[in-house]
């Protein structure tokens, strides 16, 4: 049940039988005073009419039928309504989200890092982002096709290769792809030979030498085997049989240009084959082109996002395709979909997304780097992450005060604390800003932080664990009675409307924020309503609320990509 939609249906109703026309313009209440829902239509409708909006707004609430919805409306401020939900009517909510009534396919590309590189910070966005945003459609029944996009066509493996090749190097010394990258980048640059042969290489390897590929294709796996080893520490959901990359749309760039020129779009420039649309002008309004083949034949990054996209409409039947790609590659997609729109390749239909996300800062305010001045690689990253965990443990002390947690679950507990914290820390931050990658912050127990709302998961299963009660026996639905059950019901009750919002939007810092404003309610509700200590009826109530708390920041967490644990 989507409450947004429902109360937004019944205001916009009673707008309709007094005659006005707007939105309820409708939303979760900034603050408890305001009840749990604001309708703030009534001014827009009010002053469309000529008409005085306080009045209004009581007509609203004299007309709109919100029986069994709503136990409360009053009117704030200029003609605000606020709404109070009615305990009968959060009852009626599951935790487990409902599948959507209009089940779409949707492609999302995310992580996709080049492979002559070693994963850095600078792809840790895109990838949880992408995941997270990739599990909620699927919690909500959409058909979704993750592609990992790498980079593994591109002119460096020219050099790369030819590198390999002269110095007989073994898959130990790509062990470190980093190191290796910058020796073959060395000698790139020291010997204009080296150089020469680079290019052929990369010529020989485009155009399907058998050899060549050969070779390329050993380097493609030990590099994907790195990236493999960060997705499993990360709990990202991309298998090989999600990596469509770059060399897997070779064969079609041929075909997607002549597609294009089909269409009459295409402009030979300076040699090179471009597509003039009007919407893209440079500063001074002359004509910019999107060039699809260079003079020398050549093929760019736009066309295999052309070929690629063909792919993904003509053959995945894609109704939206999600991109989690650096805001700074914005320019790059408009073309890319404005050639397809005018092409053909799309149509509006479907609907094509940049989801764009912002710059992981260090806290000089300036990309994150190393000492060395250098990307931080993710894998460091991570254990950097589990050892400060770890040290957090012994710090509260953790096995002292639960002697039966043994070695292997302490570790497993830093581990789970270590990347939570990290992937919280990112996905809870607005992702179209920059932001400040703070350790002492994303590892605090307090504010929101992935500690924080596990710890909050694990104290409603030590409620669970001390009374020696099964949550499962727990199944009639609860009719709050004290105020702090009902806005504990009303957050529970809000957990669809919010995976709608980021199926929608590709916001997860959205569903943070509602787990968080979750997580502080129940510690408002567990201080303010004793539960095993409260006679049997109170006690049942309170043990439900209990399970379906659990329930919802224990669903939300794996959301994430965040893992819980029973107690910490
Ligand atoms: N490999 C690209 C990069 O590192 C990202 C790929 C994004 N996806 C796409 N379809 N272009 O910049």
């Amino acid at each position: 049940m989507n409450i947004r939609s429902l109360l937004s249906e019944r205001i916009e109703a009673a707008f309709d039988s007094l005659g006005l026309q707007g939105d309820a313009l409708l939303q979760t209440a900034s603050r408890p005073e305001f009840g749990d829902y604001q309708s703030n239509g009534v001014m827009a409708a009010a002053k469309r009419g000529g008409l005085n909006p306080r009045e209004v707004a009581q007509q609203v609430i004299d007309t709109v039928d919100l029986k069994g919805i709503a136990k409360d409306l009053s009117i704030a401020g200029p003609g605000f309504i606020n709404i109070t939900l009615a305990p009968e009517f959060i009852a009626t909510a599951s935790t487990t989200p409902t599948p959507s009534d209009n089940p779409q396919c949707v492609v999302v590309d995310y992580s996709g890092p080049n492979l002559a590189k070693e994963m850095h910070v600078g792809h840790l966005r895109s990838t949880i982002i992408g995941d997270c945003v990739a599990r909620v459609l699927e919690s909500l029944g959409h058909k979704v096709i993750r592609q990992n996009h790498v980079g593994d066509w591109g002119t460096q493996f020219g050099m790369l290769l030819t590198f390999m090749d002269e110095t007989g190097a073994s898959s130990d010394s790509l062990a470190d792809l980093e190191q290796f990258y910058r020796s073959a980048k060395q000698r790139f640059d020291d010997d204009a030979g080296f150089q020469e042969r680079s290019r052929r290489a990369v010529v020989e390897l485009q155009s399907g030498d058998p050899d060549m590929l050969v070779q390329w294709q050993k380097f493609i796996d030990i590099s994907m085997s790195h990236c493999r080893e960060l997705y499993e520490r990360l709990g990202i959901g991309l298998t090989d049989a999600d990596m469509d990359g770059e060399s897997s749309y070779n064969d079609d760039l041929k075909n997607t240009v002549d597609f294009i020129a089909s269409q009459g779009l295409l402009t030979e420039s300076d040699g090179a084959q471009c597509v003039f649309l009007d919407e893209f002008k440079s500063k001074n309004g002359d004509p910019l082109p999107v060039i699809v083949q260079k003079s020398d034949g050549g093929f760019l990054y736009s066309t295999s996002d052309l070929a690629c996209l063909r792919r993904r409409i003509g053959d995945f039947k894609a109704d939206r395709v999600l991109y989690f790609v650096d805001a700074r590659q914005a320019l790059h997609f408009k073309q890319v979909f404005a050639v397809a729109l005018a092409s053909g390749i799309s149509d509006a239909n479907v609907d094509l997304v940049h989801m764009p996300f912002g710059t992981m800062l260090g806290k000089d305010n300036k990309p994150f780097k190393t000492r060395q001045g250098e990307l931080v690689k993710l894998a460091d990253l991570l254990d950097e992450a589990i050892n400060r965990a770890n040290q957090l443990l012994i710090d509260r002390d953790v096995q002292g005060k639960n002697p039966d947690i043994d070695d292997a679950e302490l570790a497993r507990l830093a581990e789970i604390i270590g990347i939570g914290a990290v992937k919280y820390a990112d996905l809870s931050k607005n992702r179209t800003s920059d932001y400040v990658f703070d350790w002492d912050q994303m590892l605090s127990f307090d504010g929101n932080t992935a500690p924080y709302l596990q710890y909050a998961y694990s104290r409603t299963r030590s409620i669970f664990a001390r009374g020696n009660i099964d949550p499962d026996s727990l199944t009639a639905p609860v009719i709050s009675v004290d105020e702090p059950e009902r806005r504990l019901g009303v957050a529970i009750a809000g957990f669809q409307d919010l995976l709608e919002q980021v199926a929608l939007d590709g916001y997860p810092h959205q569903l943070c924020a509602y787990l968080y404003d979750l997580a502080g309610r129940f510690a408002q509700f567990y201080e303010q309503c004793p539960v095993l200590t409260s006679d049997d009826e109170t006690k049942l109530r309170r043990l439900t609320l209990t399970k379906q708390t659990s329930e919802v920041l224990e669903s939300g967490l794996t959301l994430l990509g965040i893992g819980v644990a029973p107690r910490m």
